[in-house]
């Protein structure tokens, strides 16, 4: 394979320099006994020749059966194929691991001390090899590990919006896509790379293309069927391409998904219709969906985005949006597949909040057992702080996605440093109360086979996969985050400095430290941190920016006027505070009650509202958005700590999107602030605003 030009991330696999570590990993890690009997297991070996080699200066000596050595080996293999795991391990209790899940285990076999990784399924394996290395990597004892691990959730997806043949990515600020589809089946070495970051933050399935499987255009989407685009991957010539990326992607236990267009028997077939009744439609979903699983036997299945930003979907033929899953999902039922139906659907309504709980909710029971309902985390889309959408937890007969976005569409793209764990930890722990008080978003995914999370992606052809490259954080933090929810933000983040930075306290703790406090940062002068949202400059539809600040173009998004700000959500309003279950919704309702940073998302106030210690509400958006920008400097001063403690290049590069944050940051703080200044005609008690000329 050809030698790897691109960031390695965090497999970076550091030499060890702590020499009783590195003795004591030597011991137990010179000598590897592994299975060769799968295709996963032939990346096992790589894996550990790679990251051995790394850590401890030398590859292993790679052994077919017991290696005759007095200080111990390593096994790794299903639990029934080797003697030093099925004499040391609960064989059983190994079998009965969810798909994925697996064991490492200190031993000792045969008088000497080993180490075992074994697994009911290879790709268990996959993932306890990553585990292993990764407490190597950042520094943690191996002597005496017992360690079992199941995923919580099933499905751990990655959402590509990757525009096949143009080469670009919606809201990618990696630059173009990593899928060369022109050049496919040819295969590059970044795939590869690719596939062996996912599989060692535990991802197993990649959706390979832009839901957009049709691109909106000015004059209207429907229109326009462009020349090469998302929707042609379904095509007959095109399937081979999808299979060399399967190809590599299975290697690593990961499944290979399209997204496909709701109207492809018409744009793929030559049927006049996509009624999703029509006994045509089924008939060709059937035999494409055949043809699919003859290309690509392990395919995985589906993503849907319908009746949403110009695509088509079961609306245009007066059909609901069960109907309309359910016949993609009977044609992918026998092999196993799943349709992903995005509930991201809104348009008809005043408010769009309300609308996916409206499309969705009466459905509940209507869906096929294999299709899912992937909701984005809050109710408008991906913004700094949402509200946690009312479609989780009312849906109990069908089986739900949450969707998150990784790449920073709203959190500053690739030049603002913002960690989204923490923001993701809040929507998986919020409590719906579904079954009662005690039933957290993370409890309503989990352990239910067609459940899980999908995370909309953020790396492309850029040397350093994520533009950012602080940004490599949270595809590491997602992965690790969706496997294990209960782990925290700190916990992930520090792992990933580790391995990416190495183990010097100082890096670790002030690398942490910015992670940590980048959100609320972010958040504080994006929004002023009481509910507002949505206040970005989008341009016209070619050019869409979601970058600067420009509040004047979404009035319905803040409710700015000369009497208050915010939105009334409540039962005076568009009553989505209803959409949720007591007491959420009394909470909500209530200001008084509200939480603050949730307040203006629900209710419209008076300019001169009194919070609960006396501060108005313009004073507060004023006070939050001078402090946001204050954190960014301190975060930018942070980092400035770390000149010479880290190599110059990776310094240079976050110290440079440093500055310009600062100042991206500060011109989000002057025009909002102006803007509401401008409505209100409230100074500010610190005499910042207005603004001096
Ligand atoms: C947002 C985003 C679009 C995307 C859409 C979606 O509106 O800006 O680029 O297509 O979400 O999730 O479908």
């Amino acid at each position: 394979m050809p030698i790897d030009s691109y960031d390695s991330c965090w497999l970076r696999y550091e030499p060890v320099d702590d020499e009783e570590l590195l003795s004591s990993y030597r011991d137990r890690c010179e000598h590897v006994y592994a299975s060769d009997s799968a295709p996963e297991l032939g990346v096992v070996r790589e894996e550990l020749n790679r990251g051995l080699e790394g850590l401890l200066g030398r590859a292993p000596h790679l052994w077919n059966h017991p290696p005759r050595s007095a200080d111990g080996f390593l096994a790794i293999g299903l639990p029934d194929e080797m003697r030093p795991i099925s004499e040391t391990v609960d064989t059983d209790a190994v079998r009965s691991l969810d798909e994925d899940g697996y064991r490492i285990r200190s031993v000792t076999w045969e008088g000497v001390d080993c180490t075992v990784i074994t697994a009911p399924t290879d790709s268990g394996l996959v993932y306890g090899t990553f585990h292993l290395l990764r407490l190597m990597s950042t520094g943690q004892p191996i002597d005496d590990l017992d360690i079992v691990e199941e995923p919580a959730n099933a499905n751990r997806l990655i959402n590509h919006w990757d525009n096949p043949f143009r080469g670009k990515v919606e809201r990618g600020y990696a630059g173009p896509s990593i899928f060369d589809w022109e050049r496919l089946p040819d295969l590059r070495q970044r795939y590869f790379d690719y596939a062996r970051l996912l599989a060692s933050v535990g991802i197993n399935g990649v959706v390979v293309n832009n839901v957009n499987t049709k691109i909106p255009s000015r004059e209207g989407a429907n229109e326009a069927v462009s020349r090469r685009a998302g929707w042609q991957l379904l095509e007959s010539d095109n399937l081979e391409k999808v299979e060399a990326l399967a190809s590599v992607f299975r290697r690593y236990g990961i499944k290979t998904y399209l997204s496909v267009n709701f109207a492809s028997p018409m744009l793929v077939g030559d049927l006049e219709t996509a009624d999703p009744l029509d006994a045509d439609v089924e008939a060709w979903w059937e035999r494409k969906v055949d043809e699919v699983y003859e290309t690509v036997p392990d395919f995985g299945g589906f993503v849907v985005k319908a009746d949403s930003e110009g695509q088509t979907g079961p609306y245009d033929y007066d059909r609901d949006h069960a109907e309309g899953a359910n016949v993609i999902a009977r044609a992918l039922e026998p092999h196993g597949g799943r349709v992903w139906w995005r509930a991201f659907v809104y348009g008809s309504h005043e408010d769009r909040a309300v609308q996916a709980y409206n499309t969705f909710e009466p459905l509940d029971g209507e869906f096929h057992d294999n299709v899912t309902v992937q909701i984005k985390n809050g109710p408008i889309d991906f913004q700094p702080r949402e509200p946690i959408s009312t479609l989780f937890g009312a849906m109990p007969e069908t089986d739900l996605g949450c969707e998150l976005q990784i790449t920073q569409e709203y959190t500053g793209q690739n030049v603002h440093a913002c960690y989204h764990v923490p923001q993701w930890k809040e929507v998986l722990e919020f409590d719906t109360y579904a079954d009662g008080e005690g039933t957290p978003v993370k409890d309503l995914l989990a352990d239910r086979e067609g459940q899980g999370i999908a995370g909309v992606g953020v790396v492309g052809d850029d040397p350093n996969w994520t533009g950012h490259y602080l940004a490599q954080a949270n595809l590491y933090g997602y992965g690790r985050l969706i496997w294990d929810p209960d782990l925290t933000s700190e916990e992930i983040s520090e792992e990933w400095i580790r391995q990416t930075f190495g183990g010097d306290s100082t890096v670790v703790e002030t690398v942490n430290e910015i992670l940590m406090n980048s959100w609320d940062a972010s958040i504080d002068y994006h929004t002023g941190s009481i509910g507002l949202m949505h206040m970005m400059y989008n341009g016209s539809a070619a050019l869409e920016n979601h970058y600067d600040p420009s509040p004047e173009e979404w009035p319905e998004y803040h409710g700015a006027s000369e009497d208050g700000i915010g939105l009334d959500r409540t039962s005076s309003g568009s009553d989505y505070t209803g959409q949720y279950r007591e007491p959420l919704a009394s909470r909500y309702e209530d200001p008084e009650t509200c939480p603050e940073e949730l307040l203006l998302f629900f209710h419209h106030l008076p300019w001169e509202h009194e919070l609960a210690d006396g501060t108005t509400v313009v004073q507060r958006l004023y006070d939050n958005f001078f402090a946001g920008v204050e954190a960014v400097k301190e975060l930018r001063a942070q980092w400035h700590t770390l000149e010479g403690e880290i190599d110059d290049r990776r310094y240079r590069h976050v110290a440079d999107r440093f500055d310009e944050h600062v100042l991206q940051a500060e011109r989000w703080r002057d025009t909002i602030v102006s803007f509401f200044y401008d409505y209100s005609g409230v100074p500010d008690e610190d005499g910042r605003v207005p603004l001096e000329a």
